[in-house]
């Protein structure tokens, strides 16, 4: 009995070992697959372009054995930086790919003077992942001139990056910035963002016509809702309106959210920024003194007792947004709270774990709003996954990190590459895929980092 139990459990550990070996691979090829000159797609229909968190999530795992796949990914991504410092959420490299809305005709970039006339861009942008991911690669390649002089010449392109957040987003010099669009926030469709959403009035003529692309791609019921939609494009429209960086965006946007998950990043990635400058021997004298106004703001504005974690806050209407979600448990990444509290948030993921669920669903599992399978409203997200397994290990949370690590392993073992995953465990039992779209980037690159046992 004793024997073929011990059998049992090595034969589970060798076929584990065995899914790792064949599922890595099949990552790098996907990564290979979705590679284009000079960039990575996140996954071919759904999203032709370069996204710029996926593009920072994509260039930490080629960095593990590809190292010039990965600085190359980079470089294209501040090839798109606009003069003003943003680095926009998408770079339309092809001109000739129009299965996409909205496309760079319909974001128009060439209202703002400082956006490069190629690549093509969006007016908005997403969370602040090249300091942190500098870094990371700059430490395990140290040895590497090429790497160092690679991390030397892109350190201000990344300090212009935040210098853009502090300047144009934060109006009331707070360290901490807004965003004016969901989709600034990687979380795209979530809770998070429903009230002040419903805020704003579509009425006729508000919003030029366009044609939706994601629905004919992905299923209807994993994406966002049409008067979603509609909201979405009137931001668009408001931010363009302003060329997408003027004061009045903050006066006059409906939606108007100092995002806790993004300023987590953000001060994740200038910790990181002031580490290479020690490293290197850069100057880092700004970044040194927006850290200390963001740090020193950054707790007081987004914890809520009540619900034991950081939520953001909504600054239109000045008030916090009540919601426990992903991105309040980030913060942990950034090294922010203090033991009392990151021990409630380390508490708050073991309880779920124990109640059938597997890490991290996206959204409160005891939420009305909790959608298991709607894109950013419950199911996991890899990259999410992968940051948050980070922070719980900066509070030597080890076993919740190991969790959180083999939970999203096992979800691609069953179920595939996708772009996201169902979280209730008796769900998954009866699925054969993943939510989303296939062959996913970031997916492949997160599975990568992880096993690299960096
Ligand atoms: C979706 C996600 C966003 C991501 C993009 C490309 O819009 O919400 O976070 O960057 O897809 O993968």
């Amino acid at each position: 009995m004793v024997l073929l139990f011990i059998f049992k459990s090595s034969w589970d550990y060798y076929k584990t070992d065995l899914d790792t070996l064949r599922d890595l691979d099949k990552a790098k090829q996907i990564l290979e697959n979705n590679w284009r000159d000079g960039f990575t797609i996140p996954t071919s229909k759904l999203y032709p372009f370069q996204w710029m968190w996926d593009s920072g999530f994509v260039s930490l795992g080629t960095s593990t054995y590809n190292i010039k796949m990965s600085l190359q990914e980079i470089k294209k991504m501040f090839s798109g930086q606009w003069e003003n410092g943003m680095i926009p959420h998408i770079l339309f490299h092809s001109e000739n790919e129009k299965t996409y809305f909205p496309n760079f005709d319909f974001w128009n970039s060439a209202v703002n003077a400082g956006a490069p006339s190629s690549p093509k861009s969006s007016g908005i942008t997403q969370p602040a992942v090249f300091g942190f991911i500098l870094e990371d690669i700059l430490k395990n390649h140290w040895k590497n001139q090429e790497v160092r002089d690679f991390v030397r010449h892109i350190f201000p392109k990344v300090v212009h990056y935040h210098r853009f957040l502090y300047t144009y987003r934060d109006p009331n010099r707070e360290g901490l910035f807004f965003i004016y669009h969901p989709w600034e926030s990687g979380r795209d469709n979530s809770p998070l963002w429903d009230e002040a959403m419903r805020s704003i009035e579509i009425l006729p003529g508000s919003i030029p016509p366009y044609q939706r692309r994601d629905t004919s791609i992905s299923e209807e019921d994993q994406r966002p809702t049409q008067d979603k939609y509609d909201r979405y494009v009137y931001l668009l429209e408001l931010g363009k309106k302003y060329q997408y960086d003027g004061k009045e965006i903050a006066e006059e946007s409906p939606f108007l959210m100092q995002d806790n998950m993004m300023n987590a990043i953000l001060i994740k990635s200038n910790a990181s920024l002031i580490q290479i400058a020690k490293d290197l021997q850069l100057d880092a004298g700004e970044v040194m003194e927006w850290q200390a106004l963001s740090r020193s703001n950054y707790d007081h504005k987004f914890w809520n007792e009540e619900l034991g974690m950081y939520v953001a806050y909504d600054l239109r209407n000045e008030k916090q947004v009540l919601h426990r979600e992903i991105g309040g448990i980030v913060p942990l990444f950034a090294n922010i709270p203090d033991e009392t509290k990151a021990s409630k948030i380390n508490t708050y993921l073991e309880d779920i774990s124990k109640r059938g669920f597997y890490l991290c669903p996206s959204f409160d599992v005891d939420s009305p709003h909790f959608e298991s399978k709607r894109y950013w409203r419950g199911p996991i997200w890899p990259q999410m996954n992968w940051m948050v397994y980070h922070g719980l290990l900066n509070y030597s949370f080890k076993e919740t990190a190991e969790l959180v690590k083999s939970d999203l392993i096992t979800l691609i073992h069953k179920l595939g590459f996708f772009e996201y995953f169902e979280a209730r465990k008796e769900v998954v039992e009866t699925l054969e895929k993943g939510y989303g779209g296939d062959n996913f980037s970031w997916t492949a690159s997160s599975y990568i980092h992880l096993n690299s046992g960096l």
